[in-house]
């Protein structure tokens, strides 16, 4: 499996991808490419994000998307800019996105993927410098081949992802995927213009003391969540929430802790949306030994019914989401 590759990191991502495409040798390829336009899609984002304060690109950009949400002018620029290395690299026939109400069609009904995405996440951290995210999820597609792309194809479950990943735009910029053969992790070389593998096999520790949650909602959670917290500050646990989940989730992997997004008055499923934020988040946990729940199952197990639709969200190291879940 891809871990077992005896690549050193410091290879670049196209490498990874030839030697794990010559693992699988009935892979034709397409899912290679399809990586590499996610990777080129990151770079262009990177470097929007990285120039964001100097060419007023932030700000609200005035509409507003089907959450409801001020559109910052960079979540508008990345959902722009993945459609069209998605649209450009021709492996994908159809996108949802955070951003669109609707199914995009890319024109390519050869394409044999479809990408679930939210090009920018942590959106309310975009103009005040603090890191953000894009998370990503693929399948392939059930409909024939050569046809338009349908409903059916985004509504197969979390355990059909064929790769997901996220891309950090953080301190350094990083892509973390996983195509079902553990986790990887590629840190952007702006020098080279090449996503490098720094991260090989990355396992999340199994407990931690850290947890991530909006305190604000407090007297809105339900009382098992309001118990977590009171016990977590007995315990002693660091209070880390960053507003951008990919940021939180990102550092859990490596230091251990929870992200938790129960149920609120304002958000009583959630308000994570489970195509584009929390499957693909849970296909990297599920495969680097982390958990992620709904509270009361995985949320891999969770059945689909809308492309939007939201589900509470509890992440992290497997010891500690299974004591929220007990609770709940
Ligand atoms: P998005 O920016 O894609 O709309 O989602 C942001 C999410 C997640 O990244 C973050 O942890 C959470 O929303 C913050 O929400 P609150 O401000 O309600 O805590
Ligand atoms: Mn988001
Ligand atoms: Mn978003
Ligand atoms: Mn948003």
């Amino acid at each position: 499996t891809e871990h077992d590759l005896a690549l050193p990191v410091g290879v670049t991502l196209d490498r990874f991808i030839m030697r794990s495409q010559s693992a699988f040798p009935y892979a034709t390829g397409e899912l290679s490419q399809l990586l590499r336009d996610i990777a080129l899609a990151g770079k262009i984002i990177d470097r929007e994000v990285n120039k964001a304060g100097l060419v007023d690109v932030t700000g609200a950009h005035g509409t507003s998307n089907i959450q409801g949400e001020n559109q910052q002018k960079l979540d508008v620029v990345a959902n722009i800019r993945f459609i069209r290395a998605l649209k450009n690299g021709g492996e994908v026939c159809a996108i949802i996105s955070e951003e669109d109400e609707d199914i995009l069609y890319t024109g390519n009904d050869k394409g044999k993927y479809v990408v679930a995405m939210d090009p920018l996440d942590g959106s309310s951290n975009i103009d005040v410098n603090v890191s953000i995210g894009t998370i990503f999820s693929i399948y392939r597609r059930v409909t024939p081949v050569g046809t338009p792309a349908t409903l059916a194809d985004f509504m197969q479950g979390g355990r059909k992802q064929v790769g997901a990943g996220y891309i950090l735009y953080g301190s350094s910029t990083m892509l973390v995927f996983s195509t079902g053969c553990g986790v990887n992790g590629f840190t952007y070389d702006h020098s080279l213009g090449e996503f490098i593998l720094s991260h090989k096999n990355i396992r999340c520790p199994q407990d931690g003391s850290i947890y991530s949650i909006n305190d604000g909602y407090y007297n809105s959670y339900q009382p098992a969540v309001q118990e977590y917290l009171l016990d977590s500050r007995q315990r002693g646990y660091s209070a880390r929430y960053i507003g951008s989940l990919v940021a939180d989730f990102h550092r859990n992997m490596f230091k251990g802790g929870i992200y938790l997004y129960p149920p609120t008055q304002a958000e009583p499923k959630g308000k994570l949306r489970l195509l584009y934020e929390c499957y693909p988040l849970a296909l990297i946990a599920e495969q680097s030994g982390a958990k992620a729940s709904d509270g009361y199952g995985d949320v891999l197990d969770i059945e689909p019914s809308a492309l939007h639709q939201r589900t509470p969200f509890y992440v992290g190291s497997a010891r500690m989401v299974d004591d929220i879940t007990a609770r709940l």
